[in-house]
């Protein structure tokens, strides 16, 4: 991982020592994962589209070793919190229940033939939970690591990433496609990841120099099952619709904007707005591109603030929240762009601006937010940094 990351390096020796403490021995070994920043092209990826993101300085460590007999200990060095489970046999995942992911993770590998034996570990993070920066991908990239290095076998990365959405998916049931487990695998410091969802196919853009990303966590936490899987459905039921009448139609990804506006007559009103929002995000993908190759970052920054709108409007996956602190942002002549990131129904938002100006534009924020609404949120500056490991 980046030399330039030494937040996890605090993070590993803390995990290290709670797992001597707690087990008695050294772990075998120790993932890292980051989390992830959605830059452009929301909800695009489980319709065949584009996004650009960036990995951030963020991480979970899972430390582990093998163990004697089937019973599996899990140690939170965050919350203090045991959980066991029999390696052999588990149930069904648990609303709530943190160790999900790690059971899932135990499943999606084995389908892949790691055969993982019993083990201890101990978990430990600094991404915020439930708010858009991925903290679900980052443990399950972490686990997925430390558990292939336990079974003696090595997944190639895009496995790995489908290993994690099966997990979602499969056993704690959130629909959700594969960017966030693609941009904790695929970081690269300093850059930004476009991925596209078709070819699943990463490459990595630098970040423009003197710029920085800053974070403004709504607060308002996000579970992305219910209304996520909904705007799932309205996409299909759009592209059902679109593709009954445009040949050659296999996903979101094959429409433009003028030909959903052919179709527009006959679909219902939520699936329209949801085929308006995928289709212009991945327009705004291949503008931001362009913008980023000509050092266009006022473009850039703009097509961030159209895409908070989009979201706002077509998708209606913003919350008041979210949209007063884009509203205060666009007020700011030190920001450049900003717009909701990730799943959204509250959690984060993503703020584009000169890397001097970060500190102070991010305690402006807080505090008019405050004023306005008595409530704090959290500001985080966030580092471009290298993707998952075992360190
Ligand atoms: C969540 C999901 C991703 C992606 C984003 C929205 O983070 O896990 O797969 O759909 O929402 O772009």
């Amino acid at each position: 991982m980046g030399a330039s990351a030494p937040a996890y390096r605090i993070m590993k020796n803390e995990v290290r020592e709670k797992f001597i403490a707690r087990f008695g021995r050294e772990p075998s070994c120790i993932g890292c994962a980051p989390g992830r920043l959605e830059i452009l092209g929301n909800h695009t990826d489980y319709n065949q589209g584009t996004v650009l993101s960036v990995a951030v300085d963020r991480y979970i460590l899972f430390a582990a070793a093998p163990t004697e007999g089937t019973l599996c200990t899990l140690a939170d060095a965050d919350f203090g919190e045991d959980k066991q489970f029999d390696i052999g046999n588990f149930g069904p995942h648990v609303k709530g229940d943190w160790s999900g992911y790690v059971k899932g993770m135990v499943l999606a590998l084995r389908k892949r033939g790691v055969d993982v034996p019993a083990f201890n570990a101990v978990l430990r993070g600094n991404v915020p939970l439930s708010a858009g920066m991925s903290s679900s991908a980052a443990l399950e990239m972490s686990v997925g690591l430390a558990l292939c290095s336990l079974a003696g076998k090595e997944l190639p990365w895009l496995e790995m990433a489908k290993a994690g959405q099966e997990c979602e998916n499969t056993y704690i049931g959130a629909n959700t496609g594969l960017l966030d487990q693609f941009s904790s695998l695929r970081g690269k410091a300093d850059c930004l990841i476009y991925s596209d969802f078709r070819t699943l196919e990463t490459s990595t853009i630098a970040m423009p120099a003197g710029y920085a990303f800053v974070v403004i966590n709504s607060m308002v936490k996000h579970f992305l099952t219910n209304e996520y899987n909904d705007r799932r459905v309205g996409c299909q039921k759009a592209l059902e619709h679109i593709a009954k009448r445009i040949p050659g139609v296999k996903a979101l990804r094959d429409v433009s904007m003028a030909q959903l506006e052919e179709c527009a007559s006959g679909l219902d009103a939520v699936s329209y707005g949801c085929a308006k929002h995928v289709v212009g995000e991945i327009e705004r993908v291949a503008a931001g591109i362009a913008c980023l190759n000509s050092g266009d970052i006022v473009g850039f920054g703009q097509l961030m603030f159209q895409s908070h709108e989009s979201s706002r409007l077509n998708f209606k996956n913003s919350c008041d929240e979210l949209d007063e602190i884009v509203a205060l942002a666009k007020a700011n002549p030190l920001c450049l762009g900003a717009r909701l990131s990730g799943g959204g129904f509250g959690g984060i938002s993503v703020h584009l601006v000169k890397a001097g100006d970060a500190n102070a534009y991010a305690k402006t924020i807080v505090e008019q937010y405050r004023r306005k609404t008595g409530a704090t949120l959290q500001d985080i500056i966030c580092v471009p940094s290298d993707g998952a490991a075992l360190i």
